[in-house]
């Protein structure tokens, strides 16, 4: 099991004020000397966090994994092939969502995915991650599809109002994690998580491999300094499980 940061929300800061600084290129390189086993940035179509330029200077900077989180789309194919990440991590995505609000649909994407998104990545080597809500036909489909790893939604989990909501689901996380592996493809995971929602889900979900985590962790940051900040949340990982 291994962190990877998602530092799209460096650059919400950034673009706050349209400065320079802070830069989420800088914060990627505090996040590996601390630790990390990688970087997570996601590009949306309006380039709210995020940008062009950042990207590539992500490709430059990052040592450890890069992934490169998108929806489907031609303009992000583009850019994905000229960067060559690591991991390619598919999203559904909506002009007014704050956030990603659930995985991806593979009944309604399998179609395209099959022809237009799924054979240019496997030919340029990039591992394709989907993102998926922890249902049984969609990770049939992704496994199907060729997909090499599945990205389980956390929010659901992460956002449980109570302990009863919490545990179903952790329950099926915790199955779609096992269908997953059985399946023959790598168990990720992210959305939503935090220092005390992050020993539940690594103490019940089985074969979890990359960890996500952005929003929670920035924002802790303001306050103990990022380096800190990553090594408290590596510590959970270390301590929880293996
Ligand atoms: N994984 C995916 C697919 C996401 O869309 C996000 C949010 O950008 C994350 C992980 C990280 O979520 P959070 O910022 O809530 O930690």
């Amino acid at each position: 099991m291994q962190l990877l940061v998602n530092i799209d929300h460096v650059a919400t800061l950034r673009n706050a004020r349209g400065e320079g600084y802070p830069d989420p290129v800088e914060a990627a390189i505090v996040c590996e000397n601390a630790g990390a086993a990688g970087i997570v940035f996601h590009l949306r179509g309006d380039r709210r966090h995020i940008r062009d330029e950042d990207v590539f200077r992500l490709k430059k900077n990052v040592i450890g994994i890069l992934d490169f989180e998108m929806a489907a789309t031609d303009e992000m194919l583009e850019i994905c092939l000229a960067v060559k990440p690591d991991i390619c991590t598919l999203v559904p995505e909506g002009r007014e969502e704050l956030t990603t609000e659930g995985g991806l649909n593979m009944e309604s994407e399998y179609d395209d995915f099959e022809k237009r998104v799924i054979p240019v990545l496997k030919k340029a080597g990039i591992e394709i991650s989907l993102f998926l809500d922890p249902i049984e036909r969609d990770i049939e489909l992704a496994a199907k599809i060729g997909a090499d790893t599945i990205e389980l939604h956390t929010g659901p989990f992460a956002n449980a109002s109570d302990e009863k909501q919490q545990q179903f689901e952790i329950d099926r996380l915790k199955e779609s994690a096992i269908l997953i592996h059985e399946l023959g493809m790598k168990v990720n995971a992210g959305h939503g998580l935090n220092l005390v929602n992050l020993p539940v889900l690594i103490k019940h979900v089985p074969h979890l491999e990359d960890i996500s985590i952005g929003h929670a962790l920035v924002s802790k940051s303001l306050f103990w300094g990022l380096e800190k900040t990553v090594k408290e949340y590596m510590k959970i990982m270390k301590g929880v499980r293996k």
